[in-house]
């Protein structure tokens, strides 16, 4: 069996446009990526799970693999993911499907996705999916390598997301930040 890394590779060849990267993410990113995932507090849903790098830090986490739901278009990926992780739900669907899949109540959504080169059609289904599947302080978690938040000044006024950010993760390739996006509580607006 080729190596993750031996398989991303051929698949960014063959699939430039969807794969987007050049590289798979490094530990420390998925890590940071994961890192607040609670193995006891629901499902997660993660989109664009490549050869799992991310996949698999949530799991590390102790989120049972029941409890994750992982969107990936590629099938020869989804193929890698259904093999290395036993128990994993693996939907091979586009992730602007999102607001589709059979999870209520998650408690964050994941993303590997390269959001900010998709169309805003895309970006906006991708959205507006998420914060139907999520709970209400939930967040939407994406990484990005440029010096921008990776959802758009216009997608986040319509749906209200306010964000954090972590600290540079420069072991990675090229380096990224990781934004937490979350929709205002209605608790949160009643105090503001
Ligand atoms: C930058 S790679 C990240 C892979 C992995 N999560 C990681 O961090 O190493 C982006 C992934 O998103 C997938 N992808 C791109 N567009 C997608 C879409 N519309 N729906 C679902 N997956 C998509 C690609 O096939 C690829 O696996």
């Amino acid at each position: 069996m080729a190596s993750d890394f031996r398989l991303f590779m051929t698949q960014l060849l063959k699939r430039p446009h969807q794969v987007v990267a050049l590289a798979p993410s490094s530990e420390g990113l998925a890590r940071e990526m994961a890192a607040r995932v609670d193995p006891a507090a629901g499902p997660v849903i993660e989109l664009g799970a490549g050869t799992g790098k991310i996949t698999r830090a949530i799991l590390d986490r102790g989120l049972p693999p029941e409890q994750l739901h992982s969107i990936e278009m590629n099938p020869v990926f989804c193929d890698r993911l259904r093999t290395a992780f036993p128990g994993l739900n693996v939907y091979q669907i586009s992730a602007g499907d999102v607001g589709s899949l059979p999870v209520e109540d998650a408690q964050a959504v994941i993303s590997g996705l390269p959001l900010l080169s998709m169309p805003v059609a895309l970006q906006r289904a991708i959205l507006t999916g998420t914060v139907t599947k999520v709970r209400p302080g939930g967040d939407y978690v994406q990484f990005t390598y440029g010096p921008k938040p990776p959802v758009t000044p216009v997608i986040r006024e319509e749906l209200g997301l306010s964000w954090d950010v972590s600290h540079k993760i420069w072991w990675n390739m090229p380096p990224a930040r990781v934004y937490r996006f979350r929709q205002a509580t209605a608790e949160a607006s009643a105090a503001s």
